[in-house]
């Protein structure tokens, strides 16, 4: 089904479908199918095999996809060269109709972190703001939320999205090829947003924060993922060029200095569930990508240290309220 039509349907989220709508259509047809890259994506998505996978499991740490024997030989060859030409796949793991998808990031252990805090969530409505290829949305959906809605501006990811949603049909998990500054206002609509691995890409984190707080109900919840630096001082790191090779990192605060930014952006009750460094067991090459990997972003000699010289990624898990206004 169109997300779209299915957004429609919603009491909340539905007020915004005119927005919505125009919005996705001016992604799709200017930025979206630049060098039709697009295209070829949606191209490769028709050769998925059409059959109904015998079962689904998205709780547990690997989500599965229907068993080897649901397809024959060919549709297997073919559900191959479907998942190839997706790559990179950075979130996962899966398994579908046998294929393992051993993606770069072993996103259950992040999931593990949060999973054991999340309270209810039957009924909610759920924005997960750069959700790759899914992964979290569809471990959410188990738990029975009303709706949940994830953007992902990047083809290969949400072409990825797409591809797995064909198997795992959860009728209130849909995505939106948009960026979070593409979504309109969207004033009180979400009982929970998910923002994990994006404050960090962003020049300006406290009008994120802010954005993301306008967008949530009085009361509601943040889970905040980000990278931070050991401390206990109210500082951040700005790279000068580069962090771990990545041209398009900004400020990485202490856990104090994102419970300042967090305050002061409307939110209380500010948690911090877990502190972990990132190791080569939750980051790794594999053959799910082509490009380098964390064993290439530290130092050779220092793994301690980035190859530029700074403290090598640690990441924090934060929960935090929207405070009434
Ligand atoms: C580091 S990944 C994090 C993925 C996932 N949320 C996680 O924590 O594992 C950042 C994601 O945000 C997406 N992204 C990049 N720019 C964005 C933007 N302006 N708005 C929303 N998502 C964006 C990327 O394509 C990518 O999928």
């Amino acid at each position: 089904m169109n997300p779209l039509d299915a957004l429609a349907r919603d009491p909340v989220i539905g007020s915004y479908l005119h927005e919505l709508t125009e919005r996705v259509e001016a992604r799709s047809q200017s930025i979206f199918f630049r060098n039709q890259k697009g295209m070829v994506l949606a191209r490769a998505l028709e050769r998925l095999p059409d059959v109904q996978p015998s079962s689904i499991d998205a709780d547990r740490d690997c989500i599965r996809i229907g068993a080897p024997g649901d397809i024959d030989g060919n549709q297997t060859t073919s559900l191959h060269e479907v998942l190839c030409a997706l790559k990179p796949w950075r979130k996962g793991p899966f398994e579908i109709f046998g294929i393992r998808i051993d993606s770069e990031w072993n996103s259950s252990i992040k999931w593990n972190r949060l999973a054991g805090h999340l309270g209810s969530l039957a009924g909610k409505r759920i924005l997960d703001i750069g959700s790759s290829c899914g992964y979290y949305m569809f471990r959410l959906a188990v738990k029975q939320p009303a709706l949940i809605l994830g953007i992902e501006p990047y083809p290969n990811f949400y072409f990825q999205f797409l591809a797995l949603a064909r198997y795992l049909a959860f009728p209130q998990v849909h995505c939106l090829p948009l960026k979070l500054e593409e979504m309109p206002a969207m004033q009180r609509c979400f009982d929970m947003v998910m923002c994990m691995g994006i404050l960090y890409h962003r020049r300006s984190p406290l009008d994120t924060l802010l954005q993301i707080h306008g967008r949530m109900v009085p009361g509601g919840q943040l889970v905040l993922e980000t990278l931070v630096m050991e401390g206990d001082n109210e500082m951040a790191l700005f790279p000068e060029k580069r962090y771990a090779k990545m041209n398009n990192i900004f400020f990485i605060p202490t856990v104090a200095c994102l419970t300042h930014w967090l305050t002061r952006s409307g939110f209380e009750d500010i948690q911090c569930l877990d502190i972990s460094r990132t190791t080569s067991q939750e980051q790794r090459k594999t053959d799910w990508i082509d490009t380098e990997s964390l064993a290439d972003f530290l130092d050779p000699g220092d793994p301690q240290k980035t190859v530029e010289g700074y403290p090598a990624p640690v990441r924090a898990m934060l929960l935090a309220t929207a405070r009434r206004r």
